[in-house]
């Protein structure tokens, strides 16, 4: 599964004066400089080792944490790209101000408030989360991020549970590094998968159109899922699977049985749960973004109508009871397909 490190920016100027730097460009001070090559040296032992491998630096654009990015970059031989969202937090009335009064601390526990013109904790939050989930994206890329201590705060706060006061206090040194992990799977929603076949019952009753009967299905699925980027309906003619009703991105539209993870399904009768589809050949990738896959077979009197693909951003998504829930799903959605 995907990672990556974090390093703080060397010492400023304002770091020895005791101030809040927050969007204030304060420099690097000489002491800064040597701790950033310091660093970049530990790191080039462990990646001459082959202990650590980094494909490319993103750093915050303020030049504290852009000049121990391109220390760093020197020592390892790995580019630096400027990531904007990276850029430090901005401390409103408290920038300039003693790093280490108690009043500050306190300030730091409020989230919704930005400090009189400054950001708030929140919107921090928001950008830099969208950040890890943008890195997360890409498990085949290391990147090391090069940026402030509000940084590594938000950080540390995605990957586990932090009481305010921890929070607000969390800091790491001058050009320490930090590495982060993403877990291994996605967290198991527990899709409460009887109370979704009720929904769908009561959705068909009454409807005569299969259209409208998938068209539903859909977007029943989409809406109650969590962790999917694409649900819906490829349905079977000759010898093929068409594009049905669906929620998501436009998607291919014609599937030859016993191609791609939908026509496999469709040519087997049988469900197939795709825990990384990078690592299924022949998988027809429709959405950039999806890793993970279920498609389960649809049933009309005994003879296959179609298939139900889910897909999902996050590899292994899909557990052994949403195959069982979807299957039950698939059924019930089979049996109430229109008569004609
Ligand atoms: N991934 C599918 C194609 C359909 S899209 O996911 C919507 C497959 O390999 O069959």
């Amino acid at each position: 599964m995907g990672h990556f490190y974090f390093v703080r920016h060397g010492q400023t100027v304002w770091n020895v004066e005791n101030k809040i730097c927050g969007a204030t460009d304060s420099p690097l001070t000489e002491l800064g400089r040597e701790q950033a090559r310091k660093t970049g040296q530990m790191l080039r032992k462990k990646i001459d080792h082959g202990e650590i491998h980094i494909d490319e630096i993103m750093t915050s654009p303020l030049s504290r944490a852009f000049d121990t990015a391109v220390e760093i970059s020197h020592v390892i031989g790995v580019p630096v790209r400027i990531e904007p969202r990276l850029v430090e937090q901005n401390f409103g009335r408290w920038e300039g101000t003693a790093r280490d009064g108690s009043e500050f601390a306190r300030a730091k526990e409020n989230f919704a408030d930005s400090y009189g013109g400054g950001e708030s904790m929140m919107k921090t939050a928001q950008r830099i989360y969208n950040l890890i989930d943008d890195i997360e994206k890409e498990p085949e890329k290391t990147y090391l991020l090069v940026a402030h201590n509000g940084i590594s705060r938000m950080i540390e706060s995605y990957f586990r549970d932090m009481r305010n006061e921890e929070f607000a206090a969390f800091g790491i040194k001058n050009a320490e590094v930090r590495e982060y992990k993403f877990e291994d799977s996605f967290p198991d929603y527990h899709t409460d998968y009887d109370l979704l076949c009720r929904q769908l019952k009561s959705l068909m009753q009454g409807v005569d159109s299969d259209t409208t009967i998938l068209s539903n299905a859909s977007a029943l699925i989409y809406q109650t899922l969590q962790g999917i980027n694409w649900a819906g309906v490829y349905i079977s003619q000759g010898n093929e699977l068409l594009l049905g009703p669906f929620q998501g991105k436009p998607a291919c539209v014609r599937i030859p049985f016993g191609k791609g993870v939908c026509g496999t399904a469709a040519a087997e009768g049988e469900t197939v749960l795709v825990e990384n589809v990078h690592e299924f050949a022949g998988h027809i990738a429709c959405d950039s973004d999806s890793r993970s896959e279920i498609v389960l077979p649809i049933c009309k009197k005994g003879s296959l109508y179609g298939v139900l693909d889910i897909d999902s951003p996050f590899f292994r998504r899909f557990s052994t009871s949403d195959r069982d829930g979807l299957e039950q799903f698939a059924e019930i959605l089979g049996d109430g397909l229109a008569e004609k």
